[in-house]
C-alpha cells in the first residue's frame, strides 16, 4: 500500500476509535448486555474505510477532522449495525467478523437484533446533537435526510432485501449491479456526501465531481468484496471465506468470473479518479483510496 495512505489510514482509525469511544454508552450504564454488545461489535478493529472516507473528502475541501468526528461515528455505527443484522441466521448467518464471534454467537440473537437498532438510532442522535458539527441547522437536517435515505429501504436495507431476494438466482448484470449499488454503495456515497455539509457553502460542481467518485467506488467496493470471498482465506478475512457460494448468492464473479470480476473493478477505479481530475493533487488521498479498495486484501 502506498506509505502516505497508510500513515492516514492508521491516523483515521486511531481517531475515529476514540471518538467511538466516547460516544457510544459505557458498558456500565444499563442494560448492560446490550451497550457490552454495541461495544464489542463497535470496537473491534474494522477497517474504517467509511470513516476515512469522510475526513478524506473533508481534506480536499479543507475541513478540519474535529468538524468531521460526529459524522465518521455516524456513518461507521450505521455501517457496524448493517453488518450485525447482515451475519444474523436469517440473513448470512456468519459466525465469524472482524475475526471474532459474530454480535449473536458472542451475545445472543435478540441482543445483536437491539445492539443494531440502537446504533442505528446513534447514528442520527449524533447528527442531529453532536457538538462537534460545526455547521447551520439546515445543513444539519441535510446530512440527517442524506443519512436516513442512504440507509433505508431505498438504499442499503433495499440492497439487502434483494441480495436475499436473489439467493440461488442468476441475476442480469443490470440487476447485480443495482443490489451492489444499493446494499454497499449508498452507505459509501453518503460518507462522502456528509463530509461536503460539514461545511457552509462548498461549491455544487465540488460535490458533483465527489460525489460520481463515490458511486464509482462504493461498487468497486463490493465488486472486491466478492472477490475476496472467493480468493482470499478466512484468516486474513476475519471473516469465513466462500460463504458466498455457500449460500448461493450472486456475485460478480459468479457472473463475469473472477479476471471479469478484476476487470470490472478496475474499470471503476479509472472512472472514479476521472472525476478527481477538477481538484488537482488536493485529491491524491482520494485517488490512493480508490486503489486500496480494489487492491486491498481483507
Ligand atoms: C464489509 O464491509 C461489508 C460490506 C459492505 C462489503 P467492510 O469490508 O468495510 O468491513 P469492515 O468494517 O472492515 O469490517
Ligand atoms: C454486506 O454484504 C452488505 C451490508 C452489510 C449492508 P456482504 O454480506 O457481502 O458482507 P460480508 O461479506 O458479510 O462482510
Ligand atoms: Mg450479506
Ligand atoms: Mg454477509
Ligand atoms: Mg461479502
Amino acid at each position: 500500500m502506498n506509505q502516505d495512505l497508510k500513515a492516514y489510514l492508521a491516523t483515521c482509525q486511531t481517531r475515529v476509535e476514540a471518538a467511538l469511544t466516547q460516544r457510544l454508552p459505557a458498558e456500565n450504564i444499563l442494560p448492560n448486555k446490550l451497550h457490552q454488545a454495541m461495544r464489542y461489535s463497535v470496537l473491534n478493529g474494522g477497517k474504517r474505510m467509511r470513516p476515512m472516507l469522510t475526513y478524506a473528502t473533508g481534506s480536499v475541501l479543507g475541513i478540519s477532522p474535529d468538524a468531521l468526528d460526529a459524522v465518521a461515528c455516524a456513518v461507521e455505527c450505521i455501517h457496524v449495525y448493517s453488518l450485525i443484522h447482515d451475519d444474523l441466521p436469517a440473513m448470512d448467518d456468519d459466525d465469524l467478523r472482524r475475526g471474532k464471534p459474530t454480535c449473536h454467537v458472542a451475545f445472543d440473537e435478540a441482543t445483536a437484533i437491539l445492539a443494531g437498532d440502537g446504533l442505528q438510532t446513534l447514528a442520527f442522535e449524533l447528527l442531529a446533537h453532536d457538538a462537534s458539527i460545526q455547521v447551520s441547522a439546515q445543513n444539519r437536517l441535510q446530512m440527517i435526510t442524506s443519512l436516513a435515505r442512504a440507509s433505508g429501504s431505498l438504499g442499503m436495507v433495499g440492497g439487502q432485501a434483494i441480495d436475499l431476494e436473489s439467493v440461488g438466482r442468476m441475476l442480469t448484470l443490470p440487476e447485480l449491479e443495482n443490489m451492489h449499488i444499493h446494499k454497499t454503495g449508498a452507505l459509501i456515497r453518503a460518507s462522502v456526501i456528509l463530509a461536503t455539509l460539514a461545511k457552509e457553502g462548498v461549491d455544487e460542481e465540488a460535490v458533483k465531481r465527489l460525489d460520481n467518485y463515490a458511486k464509482c467506488i462504493g461498487l468497486s467496493f463490493q465488486v472486491k468484496d466478492d472477490i475476496l470471498d472467493e480468493e482470499s482465506d478466512t484468516a486474513t478475512l476475519g471473516k469465513t471465506q466462500g460463504k458466498d457460494k455457500d449460500n448461493n448468492k450472486p456475485t460478480y464473479p459468479a457472473l463475469l468470473g473472477l479476471s471479469g470480476a478484476k476487470q470490472k473493478a478496475q474499470e471503476l477505479h479509472e472512472k472514479a479518479i476521472e472525476n478527481l481530475a477538477y481538484f488537482g493533487t488536493q485529491a491524491d488521498l482520494l485517488r490512493n483510496l480508490s486503489l486500496y479498495i480494489i487492491q486491498r486484501d481483507h
